[in-house]
């Protein structure tokens, strides 16, 4: 298939989670038009084996391509951990960007004693692909992992913050940040989980420094397009930084009107149903 280079760029999720992704994006490239799919239909992929994971992500890069996407971004941490070579092999004049290498090249960079804390799904963190990319990077790094499911469903739950979140956050994460030798950074190596940001950091020691994979994934995708990253270096990218004047195309496998309401908080603007085409893979 030909891609024209004015064609759109792709972006897919296994629900709503990537619509945190998609908003850095359009933080770092409001002119481009954007396609984003959710597979709602099949939602959580985290908790999914890995061969299903590659097959359902091949089907969404399927449907994206069939509309001409000229670039794709994998938003979704658990298809970026077991799908991204799988993709890559499938497309391999199609650019393919996901989510775990840019969310370990800022993490290397940002920690000073190179212990490193990834969180995310069981399958993110299962398959260890955080590890792989930042011992790609530092071999040297010491990576402490951990599957924090509960996030994921706090996140839709519209559970974010206050004393149950504070509290599910400090049972998760005081145990590693309580040792001598603790981390001093910590991945949100799930696109739910920067949602709980505010009760994630109310869990760390103050001089933690956090990086969230929505933001050093829209480095990277301005960074493939040739634009100059400037000061997105993966921790402070403004979304609202400049006016959107690209569109975009909302495409989901299921539930229109729960897409929409659960997604505009990940987006951090109203999400209309009747803008969201349901589609099958
Ligand atoms: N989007 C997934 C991720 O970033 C979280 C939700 C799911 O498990 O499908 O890993």
């Amino acid at each position: 298939m030909t891609r024209s280079r004015a064609g759109p760029i792709g972006v897919f999720d296994s629900g709503v989670g990537g619509l945190t992704v998609l908003r850095a994006l359009r933080g770092v490239i409001p002119a481009e038009n954007l396609i984003y799919l959710g597979d709602t239909a099949r939602l959580p992929y985290g908790t999914k084996s890995a061969d299903t994971v590659v097959r359902y992500s091949l089907q969404c890069a399927d449907a994206l391509l069939q509309r001409g996407v000229r670039l794709l971004v994998v938003a979704c941490n658990t298809a970026s951990a077991s799908a991204l070579d799988p993709l890559r092999r499938h497309h391999p004049r199609l650019p393919v960007i996901g989510v775990i290498e840019p969310g370990a090249k800022a993490a290397v960079a940002a920690s000073v004693s190179q212990h490193i804390a990834v969180i995310g799904t069981e399958g993110t963190i299962g398959g260890g692909a955080y590890q792989t990319a930042i011992h790609r990077l530092n071999p040297a790094a010491h990576v402490t992992s951990l599957a924090c499911s509960l996030f994921v469903a706090m996140a839709e739950e519209g559970w974010t913050s206050g004393p149950i979140a504070e509290s599910v956050a400090r049972r998760y994460l005081e145990p590693i940040f309580t040792t001598a030798d603790a981390p001093d950074t910590l991945v949100l190596g799930c696109t739910h989980f920067p949602l709980l940001a505010a009760a994630i950091r109310a869990a760390l020691p103050p001089h933690v420094a956090i990086v969230d994979s929505a933001a050093t994934t829209a480095a990277a995708v301005l960074e493939e397009l040739g634009g100059a990253a400037g000061p997105h270096n993966g921790t402070a990218v403004d979304p609202d930084a400049a006016a959107i004047s690209g569109t975009v195309k909302w495409l989901a496998t299921d539930g229109a009107a729960r897409f929409a309401r659960v997604g505009s908080a990940f987006l951090g603007e109203t999400l209309h149903a009747e803008t969201v085409e349901i589609i099958d893979l």
